[in-house]
């Protein structure tokens, strides 16, 4: 295994950052990682926030649940899915808008986010700094489109909170290998088998180091899936010129 696989393997959440800010050649590189990742159809459907705003950010951090880690941190960015750039283009030339509305569209420009934010977590990681995605803005993700002045045709999909770690988390233990990788056919049984994962994982939340919690992987998700969460995600896409079809 090399040094950067290696590297990918030890990735745990940071939430608790030394308050350093990360130089402007660091934010160069880290921005030009992201930038640099694959673009489904190269549509390069995403855009990057930094917040460096103070009373911006701490507005922010108030909606995510997760102030301490998104206002003490080295940097502090909100990532965008974005077609609002394909959306003029089509305006100006008066084409339609159908093909940029649609669900796979928006699927589109979601993956495109989300792949350059991962490119930009493991530059982070290889320079020793830690990260946290903060899928928290969209608690309340009107408000969030409000103070970033979002445009039609966006969704800020989740913030990334990026700095020098005060403290490190443990790994988490992953769902076994046999539960997440099959080959050519879908093996239900085989991945839907948690058995050993459950007592792998209620180990671990019963002797991690801090918040120790007596429950499991399997317990967290049906509490997690059982409750419908953000269910006006839906009415803010259409706001936000998303047919959902
Ligand atoms: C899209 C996304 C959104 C997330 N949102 C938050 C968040 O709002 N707050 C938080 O503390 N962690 C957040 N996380 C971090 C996850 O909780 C974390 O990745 C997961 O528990 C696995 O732990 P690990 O990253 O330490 O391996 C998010 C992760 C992802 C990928």
């Amino acid at each position: 295994m090399n040094e950067s696989i290696k590297k990918l393997t030890e990735h745990a959440s940071v939430r608790d950052f030394k308050e350093i800010p990360l130089s402007a050649e660091t934010k160069k590189t880290l921005i030009t990682a992201a930038r640099s990742a694959s673009s489904s159809h190269f549509v390069q459907s995403f855009s990057i926030l930094e917040i460096t705003d103070e009373a911006l950010r701490a507005q922010l951090a108030e909606i995510t649940n997760s102030a301490s880690y998104v206002n003490k941190t080295g940097a502090f960015y909100v990532f965008i899915a974005d077609l609002y750039r394909q959306s003029r283009l089509l305006i100006e030339q008066k084409k339609s808008l159908d093909g940029l509305k649609n669900m796979e569209s928006l699927l589109v420009c979601v993956v495109d986010a989300a792949i350059a934010a991962q490119s930009m977590v493991v530059a982070a990681e290889s320079m020793e700094l830690g990260i946290c995605y903060i899928g928290g803005i969209r608690n309340d993700v009107r408000e969030v489109s409000k103070l970033l002045k979002l445009p039609k045709y966006t969704l800020p999909l989740f913030g990334l909170t990026i700095g020098v770690p005060a403290s490190k988390n443990q790994i988490k233990p992953r769902l076994l290998e046999k539960n997440q990788v099959g080959e050519n056919y879908y093996p239900k049984e085989q991945f839907s088998d948690l058995s050993e994962y459950e007592d792998l994982s209620k180990k671990y939340y019963a002797s991690r180091e801090s918040n120790q919690q007596a429950t499991s992987w399997s317990e967290k998700n049906i509490a997690f899936f059982e409750e419908v969460r953000r269910p006006e995600i839906a009415g803010y896409l259409k706001e936000q010129g998303f047919e959902l079809n």
